[in-house]
């Protein structure tokens, strides 16, 4: 290991059962992060892994009649051996807290903190949640249930160790107004401002009647408590008392993610144990928000977990990736469905995506012989040049502020860029115009260099579609360094072959395909074969389709491509969302008719109702509304 390193933790999770999308969500936001900071040429320090003791895993263990060890094992491995793997997480190291190595250096720090007076020997009175595997003081329950969860907490009167949190309290204020940035998002450092405002009990860390735990150095009736132990994983995997050089490149970590719920553990004991410890704390630590299924987090002990595993199964690794990148706000709650995914998926990269890749492709074939281009400086071609460029320094930015969310939408704006590019420009225009040869040129080239541009900037984020992108480009698939993402690397006068689409077109399977009605673009998606298979008159039928009579249009605010239709089917109005806008002005719509698929499912689309698809053409990037070609009254049938 070099200099210094990049070091970023996951928390590390309970084995009380297999894990869910939500660990997933973490730990796949810690791997874009290190692939990034990789691809930077830093040295990184990725680490995740598992919380083996305390009470919860040992009354698990005992309902199933085997013992912890067997327990944990058996979960442990499907997770390190098969979930990890399955969603391509690239940790550099697996910390159990099993470990012998690990037990060592909990035992280590805990007699020092013994020896300085910062542990002392007690009484416990109090309550205790179970399911998080924390101590409540009176003060801070009601009902006899957890402030934080609200589930029931149990009574526990023991003889107890104490670590002097209270000793503490005056630094750690002064270390969160000293540095904002240490607990993120800002709103949950105002949180814990106040919490430690109000005083901090010392904190009691044994157990006594629990055995399924490090023990007590010299007190064999207690057992250290599981989140003493296990915040110290981020000291022991980083080599801390048994691998002093590799310990003074990694310390402090850079970043360290976690679920809100447990923020409080990281921005209060944490600090203070390392502040007892004489060592530098960490430059951040990260609350993310939760994935909810409705109002409801989505846990192991609420029964609606979403195995990753079946998802990636179901729909491939860079979907499921994707969508728990790009879908909610990096710190805020997000709600997870399965139609979610599938329309991400569609909309983003078969749609935008595949299709830039599609067309661009299926026009250097058309219009260049399949030969890539040159550009060619004197001619004048600075628009996607400039978004690149911007869209590049945005990622970055996005990335060292942990804005994920934000960093993955930059590289769309350059998807979306491209494609509104080639409408702009036309290039089939281009093509027939007499002297437009080296124009049309530069906007190929411009189009395929954004293509590699984007595979470069997408490659902290998804596993194989940026290898699929740079093969069809003709590059080799790996992206080295980040700096591949600068403009102007792609190599002139090699033959692309015919690409094979992107993305298949997903349906939310097991259920009703709702999800492509809320496909907003009219063209249709790259994976749609030339020649559909045969279908039957009675097939045909179940379409129910009709003229109808566009009454109002309006661009929906915020979006490049939507518009709203108010539509009339003579004896009925309703309202469609349609992928348009980048074709027709939205007011040249109204009057005209159109044809619209009547018993489509609604679905919303930007929080929009849309109850119905209009039909429109669309080939080499240009795009036509179906009508009828005679007058007819709205509401006809079209069969
Ligand atoms: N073992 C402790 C952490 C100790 S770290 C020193 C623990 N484990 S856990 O198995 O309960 O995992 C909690 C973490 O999983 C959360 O902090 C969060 O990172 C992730 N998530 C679990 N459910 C989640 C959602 N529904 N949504 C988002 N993340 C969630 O707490």
């Amino acid at each position: 290991m070099g200099e210094r390193c990049w070091y970023v933790t996951t928390p590390i999770y309970y084995p009380s059962a297999d894990l869910h999308i939500g660990h997933a969500y973490t730990t796949v936001a810690a791997d874009a992060l290190s692939r990034y900071h990789r691809l930077r040429g830093q040295d990184v320090l990725f680490v995740t892994g598992t919380d083996e003791h305390g009470q919860k895993i040992e009354r698990s263990a005992a309902e199933r009649g085997v013992s912890a060890s067997l327990f944990v094992d058996g979960i442990v491995g499907r997770i390190r051996d098969e979930l990890w793997p399955t969603l391509g997480i690239s940790h550099d190291r697996f910390i159990r807290t099993t470990d012998p190595n690990h037990v060592r250096v909990v035992q280590a720090i805990f007699e020092r903190l013994k020896d300085q007076g910062d542990i002392y020997f007690g009484t416990y009175e109090g309550w205790y949640c179970l399911p998080d595997e924390s101590f409540w003081p009176d003060s801070k329950v009601r009902d006899a249930t957890c402030p934080e969860c609200g589930r029931p907490v149990e009574r526990v009167q023991q003889p107890s160790y104490f670590f002097r949190l209270s000793r503490y309290q005056d630094r750690l204020r002064q270390h969160l107004v000293d540095h904002p940035d240490f607990v993120q998002p800002s709103s949950r450092l105002n949180e814990m401002v106040n919490f430690v405002e109000q005083g901090l009990e010392d904190l009691s860390v044994s157990r006594a009647g629990v055995g399924w735990g490090i023990g007590v150095p010299g007190d064999p009736a207690h057992t250290i408590y599981v989140w003493f132990d296990a915040l110290i994983s981020y000291l022991t995997a980083a080599g801390y008392l048994t691998a002093p050089q590799e310990f003074q490149a990694a310390w402090p970590p850079d970043v360290q993610l976690m679920g809100k719920e447990i923020v409080r553990f990281h921005a209060v004991t944490w600090p203070i144990l390392l502040m007892a410890l004489d060592l530098p704390l960490p430059a951040r630590v990260f609350g993310h928000g939760w994935l909810l299924i409705g109002d409801t987090k989505i846990g192991k002990s609420l029964g609606n977990v979403i195995d990753p595993i079946q998802l990636v199964q179901k729909y491939g690794v860079d979907p499921v990736r994707y969508f728990l990148l790009r879908e909610v706000p990096f710190g805020a709650d997000g709600t997870y469905t399965e139609e979610a995914l599938v329309r991400r998926t569609n909309v983003d990269l078969a749609n935008d995506l595949g299709n830039l890749l599609h067309r661009t492709i299926a026009m250097v074939r058309r219009f260049n012989d399949g030969f890539v281009p040159p550009f060619r400086p004197g001619i004048a071609e600075p628009g996607l040049e400039r978004v690149a460029d911007e869209v590049r320094r945005d990622v970055a930015e996005c990335l060292e502020a942990v804005e994920l969310n934000r960093a993955v939408d930059a590289v769309g704006r350059l998807v979306r860029a491209a494609n509104k590019f080639i409408e702009d420009r036309q290039p089939w225009a281009l093509y027939r115009e007499p002297g437009a040869r080296e124009q049309l040129d530069n906007v190929l080239y411009s189009l395929l260099e954004s293509l590699r541009v984007v595979s470069v900037l997408l490659s902290p984020f998804l596993l194989e579609t940026p290898g699929r992108i740079r093969r069809q480009l003709g590059l080799r698939p790996e992206v080295a360094t980040w700096d591949e993402a600068k403009w102007g690397q792609l190599p002139v006068g090699h033959h692309l072959e015919e690409g094979t689409p992107l993305f298949p077109r997903l349906e939310a399977l097991g259920r009703q395909a709702t999800a492509s009605a809320a496909e907003p673009a009219a063209a249709p998606s790259p994976a749609a074969p030339a020649t559909p298979s045969t279908i039957t008159i009675e097939e045909f039928g179940r379409l129910d389709l009709r003229v109808a009579r566009v009454e109002a249009a309006e661009r929906v605010a915020g979006t490049d491509r939507l518009v709203k239709l108010t539509l009339s089917l003579g004896d009925s109005t309703r309202q469609v969302v349609s992928g348009i806008a980048q074709h027709y002005q939205a007011e040249s719509l109204v009057g005209r008719s159109v044809v619209v698929v009547a018993n489509l499912a609604p679905t919303k689309l930007r929080g929009i109702v849309s109850e119905g698809m209009v039909l429109a053409a669309s080939e080499g990037g240009q795009l036509a509304l179906v009508g009828p070609l005679d007058p007819i009254a709205p509401g006809a049938r079209v069969k």
